[in-house]
């Protein structure tokens, strides 16, 4: 009678075992399933080396599907609190969407602006507007700098301290 306890006792605990050992798994297969690929995590950042740019040319990247404007100034070109300063060289950084209806401006490098050919607004080279519609400044997306290299989609100190100043539109 008492190996036959024995026995049942033993085979509940290893049923009991053998279950909790089953759902760990299928709680952890389960969130393999939920989590993001790892090239859709990669697809929230875009990292750009900002050592190779040229003054006055405007690079144009792609985050989240919007354009980036990169645009490393010259030393005659007018400082501004928006810049965005790695080796001692200033670069506009923002979001290349009109904030009147969300056209995307063009660089002019003979005016030393960028225009919006949707109802001709304008913005100077640090992304302020200066001709009505737009009200707004072009929006600074969220970066971080490493090193030289500016990592677009995460909020780094600098992007956080001009957040700060209210400067970011
Ligand atoms: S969308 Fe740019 S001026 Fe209207």
């Amino acid at each position: 009678m008492a190996v036959e306890k024995e026995r049942r006792n033993f085979l509940g605990f290893a049923l009991g075992g053998f279950t909790a050992i089953g759902s760990i798994a299928a709680l952890g297969a389960m969130k393999r399933t939920w989590d993001p690929l790892p090239s859709v995590k990669a697809a929230g950042f875009t990292t750009v080396d900002l050592s190779t740019m040229e003054e006055d040319v405007l690079n144009v990247e792609k985050w989240r599907g919007k354009p980036i404007f990169i645009l490393k100034k010259g030393p005659n070109d007018e400082e501004n609190e928006r810049d965005v300063i790695v080796n001692g060289s200033r670069f506009h950084i923002s979001i290349g969407l009109c904030t009147h209806l969300g056209c995307i401006p063009a660089y002019k490098p003979a005016d030393k602006n960028f225009l919006c050919a949707c109802h001709g607004g304008t913005f100077n080279l640090s992304g302020e507007a200066t001709k009505l519609p737009p009200e707004k400044a072009l929006l600074i997306p969220p970066f971080k700098l490493d090193g030289t290299k500016l990592v677009i989609g995460e909020e780094g100190s600098e992007y956080k301290a001009l957040k700060a100043a209210n400067l970011l539109t």
